[in-house]
């Protein structure tokens, strides 16, 4: 249905924005035509204390080569001077950071110099601490300015900082800090949400037990709640006290571009999460860049992103965009709907905020609410919204579009992942007209195209794998400690082509419709959670001798998770709440918003006869779409399916 409908660009919006028709036009026959002089004259738009003479060099390997990418090479910048220093002469005093508590009255506004004192005094902790260039620092830490102000301490001195969502468990936190080596961990007494409180420090002590040796010999305590917590001593550290004791000015690292920003771990289909890396320079053009061309950024413009901090959405477009670009950004610290429905929409109007960017999921729970909440707020300050993390249903955008923007903003669905540094796919709101549930067009040089599950590459309408020919600035450079395995995620299976693992289809505009994961990458309200992972979860139950994990569509959550379960044998009697009881387990092991919805205790797994589980049966059952199972004889027992039906029915 949806493919008839076309939003145009607004006059006002077309005249005006950063990228007209006309501009895109330009940037895409320079980018095309000579991709070198086109990048080298986007990178003017940061401050570098050594102008790069090169741009992209390396390349995808393909036959037998390796992939190495490497960006304005020879240039040397720091990332927190474009984020803050660079801006103290023109607008020292303008917002840089509002940070929003869960109550009304906890509000903080930091002006860029305050931010940057911030920064500098807690770059000097750190200093203080042992920490140089090249370490690792692991921040743990809910949505507070102390998390921004921890990113940009660690750019200021060359440190790679490692952000974990406050919502991983304690295991989660261990393995990433063990993965990544991290030094020192920064972390909080407590969170906040949705009027709870979460026990952040417990949750890091749990993590340092667990690593033993391994763990960071310092660790910095941010106050949040005030609430006492255990301290350690000689380990831990209240984090007031000593940024009170150091200078606050701190001399900025000069960094190489292609030296490491940041790792930031994401599920992949197979193993444990992968540390992707970004290097300084690529990424923080890629973040600022597309910030301000797909929000349309102007001086004075409050943007809005409500992504945490630990994703790399709140890399780029709570941080690293917005401040580079000099705009305010607004950090809020609580959930849409608390204390009560509408509390994102009074958020709206208190900070006037004029970009707001989410995910559909948030969106769709919030097209739930009685609509007197939103028709209650007036929303006038917003000029663009923007959508990501998962495909967006038409009714969500449509709602979005009507209920928050007023048919007077457009919504950008953009398209992009953790590898990708930034926006990859979507509309500019000044020159590319948006279709409800397609992510649009691709940003000037970037090249994305479909193939078929040979490689070849499919032309015109199609719908195939989708993949990016050629590298762009904010490309991740490997993943830490394990490029064999880079090179094999993303460049193997379509020999000199970055494969996303996602699937896509062109229409007859060249307009991408995002459909999905074609791996075992599961995608729950935008969060991706890889099979595997939660499959090692499970076995970490004494109960579990083996399962699958696939994930079945969701209204709300896009996806959700179902788990199909093997009980040991002589694990004990199979009793009612067991389900429930392994779901809470993956919880405790992986973080609460990885436990399966859903979990099916069965007498055995769809496998073939070499051993390999058959997920797209399982996929089948759980929908309930028992007809169209598809040829089932390569199963080593047939059989087994009647059983999984059954299994399945019980459990409902
Ligand atoms: C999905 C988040 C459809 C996709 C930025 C991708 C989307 C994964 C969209 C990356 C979109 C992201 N439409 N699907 N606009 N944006 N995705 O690494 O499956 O957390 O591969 O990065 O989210 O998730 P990640």
């Amino acid at each position: 249905m949806s493919e008839e409908l076309i939003f145009h660009v607004k006059p006002q919006m077309a005249a005006n924005a950063h990228v007209t028709v006309t501009r895109l036009g330009l940037m895409q026959n320079h980018a095309m035509n000579n991709a070198d002089a086109f990048w080298l004259e986007q990178a003017r738009r940061l401050d570098w204390m050594r102008f790069p003479t090169v741009a992209g060099t390396g390349g995808f390997g393909g036959e037998g080569g390796g992939v190495q990418i490497s960006w304005f090479g020879d240039g040397v910048l720091n990332a927190s001077v474009n984020c803050l220093d660079r801006h103290l002469a023109e607008r020292g005093d303008a917002t840089a950071l509002i940070w929003q508590g869960e109550r009304e009255e906890q509000s903080e506004t930091l002006s860029f110099r305050q931010l940057h004192e911030r920064v500098c005094r807690l770059a000097n902790v750190l200093k203080r601490n042992g920490v140089g260039r090249g370490d690792r620092v692991a921040v743990y830490l809910p949505m507070v300015a102390d998390g921004v102000a921890a990113m940009l301490a660690c750019a200021r001195i060359g440190a790679v900082h490692v952000v974990m969502f406050a919502g991983f468990s304690s295991s989660g936190v261990a393995s990433r800090i063990r993965d990544s080596g991290a030094k020192l961990l920064i972390t909080a007494d407590e969170g906040r949400r949705g009027g709870k409180t979460i026990p952040l420090k417990r949750m890091a002590d749990a993590a340092l037990a667990e690593l033993g040796d391994a763990a960071p010999a310092v660790v910095l305590v941010a106050r949040v709640t005030g609430s006492d917590v255990p301290m350690q001593a000689g380990r831990d550290h209240a984090l007031e006290p000593l940024m009170a004791d150091v200078s606050a000015e701190c001399e900025p690292e000069p960094m190489g571009a292609e030296d490491p920003l940041l790792i930031l771990y994401t599920s992949g289909s197979t193993g444990a999460p992968k540390g992707v890396l970004h290097t300084t320079g690529g990424y923080l053009l890629w973040a600022s860049l597309t910030q301000e061309i797909v929000f349309d950024h102007r001086p004075g413009d409050v943007f809005w992103c409500t992504a945490d901090l630990g994703w790399v959405t709140g890399h780029s477009y709570v941080v690293y965009g917005p401040l580079a670009n000099g705009g305010a950004t607004l950090l809020f610290e609580g959930t849409p709907s608390y204390p009560e429905p509408g509390r994102w929409w009074q958020v709206i109007d208190r900070h006037a905020v004029t970009g707001f960017y989410t995910a559909p999921t948030a969106i769709r729970a919030l097209m739930r609410d009685d609509p007197a909440v939103v028709e209650r707020a007036s929303l006038r300050s917003l000029r663009v919204l923007g959508s990501v993390g998962e495909p967006i249903n038409p009714e969500a955008w449509l709602w979005f579009y009507d209920k928050v923007g007023h048919r007077s903003c457009p919504v950008m669905d953009s398209w992009w992942q953790t590898e990708t540094g930034g926006i990859m796919i979507a509309p500019l709101p000044g020159a590319v007209a948006q279709k409800p549930g397609s992510a649009t067009l691709p940003l000037p040089g970037v090249r994305p195209l479909l193939v078929n599950e040979k490689g070849e590459e499919l032309k015109g309408e199609a719908e195939g794998h989708l993949c990016i020919a050629g590298s762009w600035p904010g490309q991740a450079r490997t993943l830490w400690g394990d490029h064999p395995r880079f090179e094999q995620t993303y460049f193997s299976t379509y020999p000199g082509l970055y494969f996303s693992g996602d699937g896509a289809r062109r229409d007859a505009d060249g307009y991408f419709w995002i459909t999905g994961r074609v791996d075992d990458v599961i995608n729950v309200s935008g969060h991706r959670i890889g099979s595997a992972e939660v499959e090692s979860a499970f076995a970490t139950h004494e109960a579990v001798g083996e399962s699958a994990v696939i994930g079945v569509p969701d209204d709300l959550k896009g996806q959700s998770l179902a788990a199909f379960v093997v009980l040991r044998k002589g694990a004990g009697a199979e009793t009612q709440e067991l389900p429930a009881a392994l779901s809470r387990h993956v919880g405790v092991q992986l973080g609460r918003y990885a436990a399966p919805d859903r979990v099916v205790l069965v007498p055995d797994l769809p496998k073939t006869r070499s051993g390999k589980v058959m997920r797209r049966i399982l996929r089948k059952i759980a929908t309930g779409e028992h007809e169209a199972l598809g040829d089932v004889s390569t199963l080593a027992d047939p059989g087994i399916v009647e059983q999984l039906v059954r299994a399945m029915e019980a459990s409902a």
